[in-house]
């Protein structure tokens, strides 16, 4: 039985990922190095600071700054990534995403994000989606990045449902591997091959039913 879809942000509802991994780049190059969207695959799903972490380690900088120091690094990444986000608009939304969440309330069915981004609550607007989330759990309200379930196990709970009747949809190992220790079934969007540990696969939402989603998961 599925009564709850819980969906990741960055890369499921937006390809935001590229904006992050531009701004990561940006400061990377700043700091006299490259960094490769090979070595970007690593940040996706977690938060900022340990994406910093991600970046400084492929640069042999990770103990090079104090905390104060990659504070105002990850700031100066932020900065940078809000240019990105502000300028986006509803046009960004990946093919099928908002048929697809239309059709889950027609049909009853919860639908919750689940974000490690603070910056969640901007892209929603921008892209006019919050009407389309019954709640949204984002990066201001868990403390315990992905692969920890917190941030799904807290969507869960504020909505109501039992973990073994949400579905999360994930672009990130990470976030494959929080909806499996969450007790949920996972939807791994985008092909990657780093996502076969999902109960199942989806390339695109382009032409995705509710009932493609039962024949996926519901074994
Ligand atoms: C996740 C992204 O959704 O949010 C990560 O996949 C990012 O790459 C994390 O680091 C935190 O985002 P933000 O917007 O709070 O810096
Ligand atoms: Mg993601």
């Amino acid at each position: 039985m599925i009564s709850c879809c819980i969906f990741d942000l960055d890369g499921v509802i937006v390809d935001t990922a590229k904006y992050h991994y531009l701004a990561w780049a940006e400061l990377a190059h700043k700091l006299g190095f490259e960094f490769t969207p090979e070595q970007g695959e690593a940040t996706k799903g977690v938060s900022r600071m340990a994406s910093l972490d991600v970046v400084l380690r492929a640069g042999g900088m990770e103990n090079r700054f104090t905390e104060e120091e990659k504070l105002a690094l990850a700031t100066e990444k932020n900065d940078r990534y809000l240019d990105f986000i502000t300028r986006m608009t509803a046009n960004e939304v990946l093919p099928g995403v908002k048929h697809f969440l239309e059709e889950l309330h027609t049909l009853g069915i919860k639908v919750v994000l689940g974000s490690a981004s603070k910056n969640a609550g901007v892209i929603l607007d921008r892209c006019d989606l919050r009407p389309l989330f019954d709640r949204v759990v984002d990066g201001t309200l868990v403390s315990k990045a992905k692969p920890d379930p917190e941030v799904f196990a807290k969507g869960a709970e504020l909505i109501g449902i039992p973990a073994a009747e949400c579905v999360v949809f994930e672009d990130a190992a990470a976030g494959v591997e929080a909806a499996t220790r969450a007790g949920m079934r996972s939807v791994g969007v985008g092909g990657s091959p780093l996502l076969e540990k999902a109960t199942m696969q989806l390339r695109s939402f382009e032409g995705f039913t509710f009932g493609d989603l039962k024949a996926g998961v519901d074994k």
